[in-house]
């Protein structure tokens, strides 16, 4: 949920970690803080609330030239968005910075209140802190002081360490929350996520639950949370910094969205072939007869995967007879005493691979011996380390908190994931050929779109920017886009926005209808039709201000209409999707929001 940063090495300090928190913005904005240390152990500790940029203010009258330090941005679980409970935290000798829940801080905390220690802030950083601080003063080293507090520490955690008994290292670990060390060259670098040491090395350490690091100028030596040496696997760090850059937009939504065939290309590359109509996923770790015999695929993820995951159900459906197909919502699955029928193959759906109700169910399934597979974009993370064999969506980084291009790569991943076994189960490629032309076809559909009503819809979108309160509402396979829809706007615009399946309006949802609210109404000519325009006139009948999205040429009672030119059939949502992707973007911006870093929200969520 925030994002942790540290460097040890030759060059000045402060200046890489100011622009690595830059880069981890997108995981937390309510406060921002670094801790630097001289040779001397001298410390500069500079916190401020709000965003990187108020403690980049803050570095300019406070420079040093110490090449020893760490840094964090914050997402606020335990206290108030303020100075006081920015990290990083000191306590005696000790400076912290943490990603993560510690779950049984109260009792440390009066434990260690029984030892003269009294806390400056409402965090459970700060308890953490002060319990090093506790145990160093009988430690051999603060590795040991370190190692003994995580054993009696219940929770998740991140963290990175200063000690000014120890003024050339930095003690690092994880359990739960991800944590990335660069090395090479004389320096260390760590981070909670790669795209903070883009451009200082491509040589990085992905570090597993329970290990601790201890930092200096010659490297990273791994221990287990006994303070025993572990081998520390190095690995080719895969993005660039291409990537994470804006591209000459304004936002990095708006480039996300523009990205989408181009990241939708890469998720296909090698997978689909027109020729044979059939489509091939390497990284499966199952033999054509494990394919065969699925009988269930459970796919679980948060938020928008979770909707990905609920759309491409509607596509497998259609072609695999003996499949159940079924999306989870990983925060309620955790804690249900569900059934796993026979059979069973498990996709764990997540953008980023860390987010922690989903990672938590991964390890259910798997404990219960189900094949667990990954639809993962984030290469090396957790999820994608942890499950047995999987895709990788390669859709390059997405910075923006509101997932858009990962959406539409994980459909397509899930719907090919389905087709494999279809093919197994012998359906004929002539009955999947339609899917493997349209996922060929889409990337271009959706370049044609962006190109044909972006402006259209951002015109439109200054005409509902002052609402705050809409509904969208779709049939069938635009069921879920309606939903996915929904949350696109909330999430940035801050309107309340619901979605909902077009034939439970009259159960309902219908009642919402007045004059404070708009309608999204996405309308496919196909069997659908008459039925979600009766659903449309319905609205209207009670004055619904209904934005209608349709591929129709046939009059369509609205207050607004977007057609949609497309040759796609059943893809078509996705390409629907587009559109009001665009419209919650252009909505969001008419209202002056942040779109990239919208508040109360983070791009991965590592804390229940
Ligand atoms: C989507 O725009 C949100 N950022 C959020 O719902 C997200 O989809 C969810 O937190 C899951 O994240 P993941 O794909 O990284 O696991």
């Amino acid at each position: 949920m925030c994002g942790i940063v540290g460097y040890i090495g030759e060059k000045q300090a402060q200046p890489i970690l100011v622009a690595g928190l830059k880069r981890l913005e997108y995981r937390g904005y309510d406060s921002a803080g670094i801790a630097t240390m001289s040779p001397k152990a001298k410390v500069t500790l500079l916190r401020a609330k709000g965003k990187v940029s108020g403690l980049d203010e803050k570095v300019t009258t406070h420079t040093t030239t110490d090449t020893v330090g760490v840094g964090h941005t914050r997402w606020a679980t335990h206290g108030e968005p303020s100075k006081r409970n920015a990290h990083p935290h000191h306590v005696g000798d000790i400076y912290l910075v943490h990603n993560g829940i510690i779950e049984n801080y109260q009792d440390l905390k009066a434990m260690l209140a029984r030892h003269d220690y009294d806390f400056k802030s409402d965090t459970d950083t700060e308890v953490l802190t002060a319990l090093i601080d506790y145990l160093a003063r009988d430690a051999d080293n603060l590795l040991a002081a370190v190692s003994g507090a995580l054993k009696m520490v219940v929770g998740a955690y991140g963290i990175a360490v200063l000690s000014v008994a120890n003024p050339n290292e930095i003690i690092i670990a994880r359990k739960g929350s991800p944590l990335i060390v660069g090395v090479g060259g004389g320096e260390v670098f760590i981070a909670s996520d790669a795209s903070a040491l883009v451009g200082h090395t491509d040589q990085v350490i992905y570090m597993h639950d329970g290990e601790i690091g201890v930092c200096t100028t010659s490297g990273v030596q791994l221990y287990d949370i006994d303070a025993h040496s572990v081998e520390a696997k190095v690995e080719k760090l895969e993005i660039d910094l291409q990537s994470i850059q804006k591209k000459g937009f304004d936002h990095f939504l708006l480039k996300e969205i523009y990205d989408q065939p181009d990241s939708l290309r890469s998720t296909l590359r090698g997978r689909v072939n027109l020729d044979t109509s059939s489509v091939k996923l390497g990284g499966l770790n199952m033999t054509n007869d494990e394919l065969r015999e699925v009988r269930n695929i459970m796919v679980v993820g948060c938020g928008t995967a979770y909707y990905a995951g609920m759309m491409a159900g509607y596509f497998v459906e259609q072609f695999t007879d003996d499949v159940t197909i079924r999306a989870e919502i990983a925060s309620e699955l955790r804690y249900r005493s569900f059934s796993v029928p026979e059979h069973t193959v498990a996709l764990i759906v997540s953008q980023s691979g860390e987010t922690a109700d989903t990672l938590a169910c991964l390890q259910e399934l798997q404990r219960r011996g189900v094949k667990c597979l990954g639809v993962v974009n984030a290469v090396g993370s957790t999820i994608a380390r942890e499950v047995d064999g999987g895709v990788y969506v390669h859709v390059g980084a997405e910075i923006s908190v509101a997932s858009t291009k990962a959406f539409t790569s994980q459909v397509a991943a899930i719907t090919m994931f389905g087709m494999m076994i279809a093919q197994a189960k012998g359906v004929s490629p002539r009955e999947l050929n339609g899917y493997v032309r349209e996922l060929d076809l889409l990337p271009g559909e959706i370049e044609s779109v962006l190109e044909k009503t972006a402006d259209e819809v951002r015109d439109i979108a200054a005409t509902y920017a002052n609402y705050e309160h809409a509904l969208y509402v779709g049939r069938d396979t635009l069921y879920p886009i309606a939903l996915e829809g929904a949350l696109k706007l909330k999430e940035v615009s801050y309107i309340q926005a619901e979605g909902h399946a077009a034939g439970e309006l009259k159960h309902g949802p219908i009642a919402l209808i007045d004059d404070r609210f708009f309608v999204v109404c996405y309308l496919q000519d196909n069997w659908l039709y008459e039925k979600t325009q009766s659903n449309l006139v319905e609205m209207n009948a009670r004055g619904a201000h209904a934005i209608v999205i349709t591929d129709t040429d046939k009059r369509v009672p609205a207050e607004t209409v977007i057609r949609v030119k497309t040759k796609l059939q059943v893809l078509t949502p996705l390409v629907f999707n587009v559109v009001s992707q665009l419209l919650a973007y252009y909505i969001a911006t008419a209202r002056g929001n942040d779109v990239d870093q919208p508040r109360n929200l983070a791009k991965s969520v590592t804390v229940e």
